[in-house]
């Protein structure tokens, strides 16, 4: 993928060439602004615009989207069709077998588990082909944000989702048959990575995790959710066992959200069915509950919810960006075998392993809110305030 000005490339002009493109836009009739917009967002021009581009170029609409690297449909039965020469003009461009990197250093290592300190990229190569039962990665999401590691987080946007489509293709390599795989990131970029995914693996979800994530842009709805790819090697997951949640009710009085009316008795008394929007993981920003200083840092809660649902004990978990470690201390108080790696420093997770009561007392504290109809707490209030439950549903339907 180069799609860098593909544009004005794929018109033969210069793009730092501000005078010619000046005199380009004139005399076709389309404002400059357009041009550059087309240019900057890698877009193809459908319309009126695309006639006067046609026109005055004499470049055909199959030729801007090839020269653009657009396909669509009709292209890609084409490439297929004559895959052969295809393959020749390619395959000199693309070296077919790299080589493979040093392997990182162990640095840390538990019953468990095992952290290594480098590139993921160059762990992986030495990690064997369908051997990890479940991925999860939260990779930086190139903000221009400032990790410990002092990587490079303003990359070009072609660049970076090439070094995401990079990772990615390693992952799915690793990943048993039936394997799940996990990618939390902001809508924006996992809409690539699942037009990508989506030709390697089974879509499962696009769970929308319901957390405002920066500030209102002007011109733009506030951003108030991150997506988290679900997707499974094969046909289907080998192991999927969702928790389920308590009813919401009112946070004052504990009554009801909305009209059960004669379900009552119908609802699972083990508490709702999980769907793709998630309302209940916290973001970590207090100073307090976090691990390590400055950049993201996930919620125990979100890991514990999807090594629950995709692994089972013993089964062996990989997270391939570590940062403060939450995917490994989750994997580890779970009885889960873990691999993990960081760039960057790593003496955070490693404190945080070795501490794991703090994360193993927070969890066993919630968890007991999970898989039943009513919390605990709530059921107290209820019984106390003639609310139903559903022991007092299936009390009544037994009169
Ligand atoms: C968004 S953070 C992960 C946070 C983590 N999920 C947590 O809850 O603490 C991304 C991490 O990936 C690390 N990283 C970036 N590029 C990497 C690479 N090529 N290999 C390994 N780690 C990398 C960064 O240093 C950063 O700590």
């Amino acid at each position: 993928m180069s799609y860098s000005n593909s544009f004005f490339k794929a018109l033969g002009m210069d793009p730092d060439d501000k005078s010619s493109l000046k005199r380009f836009s004139q005399s076709i009739g389309i404002p400059l602004h357009i041009l550059n917009h087309y240019n900057d967002t890698h877009t193809v021009p459908v319309g009126s615009d695309l006639q006067l581009i046609m026109d005055s170029t004499q470049i055909t609409f199959y030729e801007l989207m090839l020269r653009m690297g657009v396909f669509d449909s009709e292209i890609i039965s084409a490439i297929q069709q004559n895959a052969d020469q295809v393959y020749t003009i390619i395959k000199n461009m693309c070296g077919e077998n790299k080589i493979r990197g040093v392997v990182p250093p162990m640095v840390f290592r538990t019953e468990s588990g095992k952290l290594y300190q480098g590139d993921c990229l160059d762990l992986m190569h030495h990690l064997e082909s369908d051997s990890i039962d479940l991925i999860f990665a939260d990779p930086p999401f190139n903000l221009n944000k400032l990790y410990p590691s002092k990587i490079n987080d303003n990359l070009k946007s072609e660049h970076y989702l090439k070094w995401c489509e990079k990772w990615a293709t390693a992952c799915i390599r690793i990943l048993k048959p039936g394997g799940s795989f996990f990618i939390w990131n902001l809508p924006k970029w996992n809409t690539d990575m699942s037009s990508f995914l989506n030709k390697r693996l089974t879509f499962r979800n696009w769970i929308t995790v319901d957390i405002k994530y920066s500030l209102p842009i002007k011109g733009r709805l506030y951003p108030s959710h991150y997506s988290l790819l679900y997707y499974c090697k094969g046909q289907r997951p080998t192991t999927f066992h969702p928790d389920r949640l308590p009813m919401p009710v009112c946070p004052h009085c504990t009554g009801d959200l909305k009209d059960y009316g004669g379900y009552k008795n119908k609802m699972n008394p083990n508490g709702v069915n999980l769907s793709d929007v998630w309302l209940d993981i916290p973001p970590v920003r207090h100073a307090k509950y976090k691990k390590r200083n400055g950049s993201n840092e996930l919620s125990v809660r979100l890991l514990d919810r999807i090594i629950e649902m995709a692994s089972d004990e013993n089964d062996l978990v990989f997270d391939p960006f570590g940062g403060s470690g939450t995917t490994y201390a989750v994997a580890e108080i779970k009885n889960r075998k873990w691999i993990g790696v960081e760039i960057g420093p790593v003496d955070d997770i490693i404190d945080r392993i070795q501490n794991i009561k703090n994360d193993m007392n927070y969890l066993e504290k919630f968890r007991h809110d999970l898989n039943c109809l009513f919390t605990n707490k709530n059921l107290i209030k209820r019984n106390r305030d003639g609310r139903w439950t559903p022991d007092s549903v299936r009390k009544d339907a037994s009169v």
